[in-house]
């Protein structure tokens, strides 16, 4: 082929929406993953400041839900904060229902202040929030929050939206009755009240809970005496943590270290060696991608 045909060709294939494999701009493979998420912590001490700025002006009824995401700030990215994973942080003020609604996402929140009288409704059932609880609400679940207390109530949403976003299978309904009545009592299984969940005991812990409730989510807690430390490998996994009580301290790949208090969250992509520490006795929740990535045979370590 001569010089003279050679761009009224790469023309042509543009127009029939080709592109050439021997000439991409960039590879489509590497030898080993290139995470373009960025390690990045929030900090709950500014979102409450800044959600109960909101709460002056953004009326629930407005909003679907008032809440601020935490979003990672890389080139182009405007809302998600690991690859597969949002967090954010949410408000419902004493007195307020955040209407019901449902989602293919899955999704699930961490309560940190709140006090008796929160509660989401969950397919009709009451779930009551206290702060340390975990409280599910799989895809496709009615769920709606309400604060009957005296207090304004915060807790830290993740939902895998990013994944199911990429994966375009989004859907998203309001519910009819506006926040679904509630039609059962009892217990809960979407309720997880962290503490119970670790047992008594002040050894170095790690606990899977709601093991198989959300096919794309893995949550653990994680019990960190004062002085002990925990080592998670450079591996595709996606890692946010949060701190449930006391402080810890997450090292990334030998470079930033982080004192995360309670509420505070970090997302550390994949492929980032990192390590927890406790310089005081801390839980901590664990919340990675690794069940949809092991569905998928993509759960691989460093091996060097
Ligand atoms: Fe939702």
């Amino acid at each position: 082929m001569n010089q003279d045909i050679r761009a009224p060709y790469y023309g042509e294939l543009g127009r029939l929406s080709f592109s050439p494999g021997w000439a991409r701009p960039e590879p489509a493979m590497w030898p080993a993953p290139r995470p373009k998420f960025k390690p990045a912590v929030w900090r709950f001490a500014a979102a409450k400041a800044a959600l109960d700025q909101a709460g002056e002006f953004v009326p629930v009824e407005q909003a679907e839900r008032r809440n601020l995401i935490m979003v990672n700030p890389i080139e182009g990215n405007i809302y998600a904060t690991s690859r597969n994973i949002v967090a954010a942080y949410q408000m419902v003020k004493a007195g307020e229902k955040a209407r019901s609604h449902r989602h293919t996402a899955a999704a699930l929140r961490l309560v940190v202040e709140a006090k008796p009288g929160t509660y989401t409704v969950v397919d009709g059932a009451r779930v009551d929030m206290a702060p340390g609880d975990v409280v599910l609400t799989p895809s496709w679940c009615w769920h709606g929050h309400a604060n009957e207390s005296d207090a304004t109530s915060y807790w830290i949403d993740f939902l895998d939206v990013p994944f199911v976003q990429h994966s375009e299978a989004m859907f998203f309904e309001p519910n009819p009755a506006g926040f679904e009545p509630i039609t059962r009592n009892g217990p809960s299984p979407y309720r997880i009240p962290a503490r119970a969940a670790l047992g008594a005991g002040t050894d170095a812990k790690v606990v899977e809970i709601a093991k198989g409730a959300l096919p794309t989510i893995g949550l653990h807690l994680i019990r960190l005496p004062a002085g002990t430390r925990r080592d998670v490998p450079k591996i595709t996994v996606n890692h946010l943590y949060s701190v449930i009580s006391g402080t810890a301290r997450v090292k990334i790949d030998g470079g930033a270290n982080e004192l995360l208090s309670v509420g505070d969250v970090i997302t550390v992509p994949c492929w980032h060696a990192h390590s927890l520490t406790a310089d005081e006795d801390a839980i901590v929740f664990q919340v990675t991608d690794e069940p949809l990535l092991a569905k998928v045979g993509l759960v691989k370590t460093a091996t060097a």
